[in-house]
């Protein structure tokens, strides 16, 4: 059989998506890049924002019309799936193979089965699955946690991925140890809430570690540099920032999404913090880790947003200074409270507050990273760059850099690097030798001349 799965969402689903091909190889598939060379193609879909299920909707409809030409099988797995919502999308476009979050490992059941499969059972055999390390890559994602047990009234998460379960410190462990073994050098743990890491289990009662004390573990293992996200307010409390400060592994970057800056819409988001307290969480975290570098996910148009409100979103954006954000218009999702109760806002209104946002984001990305011209950063590059004689990769406080390819520096891995001039998404920079001079530049091909010495340059 001849596989591909197609990933939409969030890191999460990278992994799940990791985590199933891992599934298909060991049941004798072979992956495949193209929709056209396949004979199983599964979508892995997300369902936070009504933009991500009208994609899952579309390319839905065209892999219909390959069924009936050429009777491809279609699966599709990941938060849509668990939901009412995508199962009678998945019935209107045939889809035979449906696997809920928690559901993943029934991948083999499903193949194997003459009729339609869906799996929507949370199955607790996930928690201590391990699947191989990835082959080649300098990072990687490791999952220690599923679910979320906070009640944000926007989202549509702890439907899909239900209630949190911790991963158990030894089975994390473990998963880290092959990851070492394959070469890898940075890795990113993952969950909706890692700070709540353990809560779940009952902290330090049972002998589970606090988010805090797993990064201090995670950081013995000999792992170069660990990044986590993502991030509640609620839960990031200051010890995990001493850990980080203490944890040489552990990078100076925090993502903590605040959603937004006005109390009033805090409160119907139910997101259980204040403005003023979220900002003694970014004091604490600046007291333990000066230089770290910050980032947010901001919510604009909740329903009954004032102009008054969003003034105060952009407000604790300047206090704050977040050196990037993602931003979202808001998107009423059916089976959330906030569709049940709030009437949504017109879309005018919601569009031109996120323009105002983007704006100043730009603003403060600009102005943050110049701060970083001048400056040597610890790259790691994970190989070639969009353009042709460059390489791509991002720091320790997670700027996307670009640098030209360099004699020693042609390939991927960790290398200083100075950073000569920034826009507000990208660093460009050169990288240092042992003399702390830039290397010397390889001469760049044009992408029809790289093509033609390709087969050389393998001799
Ligand atoms: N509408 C818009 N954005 C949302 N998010 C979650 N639910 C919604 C929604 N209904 C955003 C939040 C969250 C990120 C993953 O997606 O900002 O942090
Ligand atoms: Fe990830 Fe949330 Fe989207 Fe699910 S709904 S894929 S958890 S962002």
């Amino acid at each position: 059989m001849k596989a591909t799965v197609m990933t939409y969402g969030c890191q999460m689903n990278e992994y799940d998506t990791h985590l199933v091909e891992s599934q298909l190889v060991s049941l004798g598939a072979d992956l495949v890049d193209s929709i056209e060379e396949a004979d199983f193609v599964l979508i892995n879909t997300c369902a936070v924002r009504g933009k991500p299920v009208d994609k899952v909707r579309s390319v839905l409809g065209d892999l219909r019309k390959q069924k009936a030409q050429r009777g491809l099988v279609v699966g599709m797995m990941g938060c849509l799936a668990q939901l009412e919502e995508g199962q009678q999308i998945a019935r209107k476009f045939e889809v035979d193979v449906l696997l809920g979050p928690g559901s993943l490992l029934d991948i083999g059941k499903a193949l194997e089965s003459n009729e339609r499969f869906w799996g929507l059972q949370f199955k607790d055999e996930l928690h201590d699955h391990i699947p191989p390390a990835p082959q080649g890559k300098l990072q990687a994602h490791l999952t220690i946690m599923r679910g979320c047990d906070h009640h944000c009234t926007y989202c549509i998460v702890p439907t899909t991925r239900g209630p949190q379960v911790s991963r158990t410190p030894d089975s994390i462990l473990r998963e880290l140890d092959g990851l070492l073994a394959a070469g890898v050098r940075e890795v990113t743990l993952l969950g909706q809430n890692v700070n709540a890491y353990g809560i779940d289990q009952g902290a330090r009662v049972a002998g589970i570690p606090s988010f805090a004390e797993l990064l201090r573990l995670v950081g013995q293992s000999g792992i170069e540099r660990i990044k986590f996200t993502t991030s509640h307010p609620m839960n990031f409390t200051e010890d995990v920032a001493l850990a980080m400060a203490e944890t040489p592994a552990v990078c100076e970057f925090v993502h903590l999404p605040v959603q937004s800056g006005s109390n009033a819409v805090l409160r119907r988001m139910a997101r259980e913090y204040t403005r003023e307290r979220y900002l003694e969480h970014i004091a604490a975290i600046r007291r333990h880790l000066p230089d770290v570098v910050l980032a947010t996910d901001i919510i604009v148009g909740f329903p009954g947003e004032t102009e008054a409100d969003f003034q105060q979103t952009l407000d604790l954006y300047d206090e704050v200074g977040y050196d990037s954000a993602y931003m979202f218009i808001y998107s009423a999702r059916p089976g959330t409270p906030s569709y049940r109760h709030f009437a949504d806002l017109p879309r005018e209104v919601k569009t031109e507050r996120l323009q105002r946002l983007i704006a100043r984001q730009k603003e403060w990305s600009q102005r943050r990273n110049a701060a970083k011209v001048g400056t040597v950063q610890q790259v790691l590059l994970r190989g070639d760059a969009f353009e042709p004689g460059f390489l791509e990769g991002h720091s320790r406080g997670n700027h996307p850099v670009v640098v030209p390819k360099a004699l020693g520096a042609d390939r991927a891995g960790i290398y200083p690097v100075h950073i000569g001039h920034a826009t507000p998404h990208m660093l460009y920079g050169a990288v240092l030798g042992a003399d702390g001079q830039p290397l010397p530049e390889l001469p760049r091909l044009t992408p029809e001349a790289a093509a033609l010495s390709a087969p050389l340059a393998m001799l």
